[in-house]
């Protein structure tokens, strides 16, 4: 059980951490919670401790993207069940499509990664069920050249954490703590 409130911080970063590089983490899939009351699992992609942002990657034609852009309040949250622990992190969220953060990270994703941006965009109606995406890339690896108009559709999700309350269960008692900016504080459970 974690005793400090430096303890705390250091955990909340390394679990960040683990989840943008390590696909087995409990936070690599968090879910995402947007103003309007909806929320949806993402992938997370990266962590930067010195800023505490997160980083996502989206569809620019997304619903969640017009969301954001009116309302940028945003909620995260990651269960890990095998250690009983809960963060749930709130901050404020920025949609970036263009500028050398996002073509750096599209420059090395790969042809099957981009694909995903080649087809319909997330939500629109179709007669049938479909993957959205062009039938002749359907398990197939679009080209250098083919794969182009994926970029554009092609976003990220940025989230400058500002509170994170961490929640560890324990038959012991619970213990809770919130941290705001750099300040920290024990809560009751
Ligand atoms: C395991 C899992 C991982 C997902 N990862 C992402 C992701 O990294 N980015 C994303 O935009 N959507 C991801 N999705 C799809 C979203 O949950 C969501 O359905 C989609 O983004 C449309 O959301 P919206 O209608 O709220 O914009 C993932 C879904 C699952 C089940």
């Amino acid at each position: 059980m974690l005793s400090t409130l430096d303890a705390i911080r250091n955990d909340i970063a390394e679990r960040l951490a683990d989840g943008a590089t390590n696909r087995r983490s409990a936070s690599h899939t968090p879910v995402v919670a947007t103003a309007n009351a909806d929320a949806r699992v993402m992938v997370l992609r990266g962590f930067d401790p010195e800023s505490w942002t997160l980083r996502f990657h989206t569809d620019a034609r997304s619903p969640k993207v017009a969301v954001i852009e009116s309302d940028r309040r945003i909620g995260v949250l990651v269960y890990d069940k095998q250690a009983k622990l809960q963060l749930r992190l709130r901050g404020t969220a920025r949609i970036v499509t263009t500028g050398s953060e996002v073509e750096s990270v599209w420059s090395q994703s790969d042809n099957f990664a981009r694909r995903c941006y080649l087809g319909s965009g997330p939500g629109e109606h179709s007669g049938q069920p479909t993957s959205g995406l062009p039938s002749e890339f359907e398990g197939a690896e679009p080209t250098d050249e083919e794969v182009v108009p994926a970029r554009q559709n092609f976003a990220l999700l940025l989230v400058q954490i500002e509170e994170a309350d961490w929640f560890s269960l324990a038959h012991t008692g619970h213990r809770r703590a919130l941290l705001i900016g750099d300040k920290g504080r024990w809560i009751s459970p």
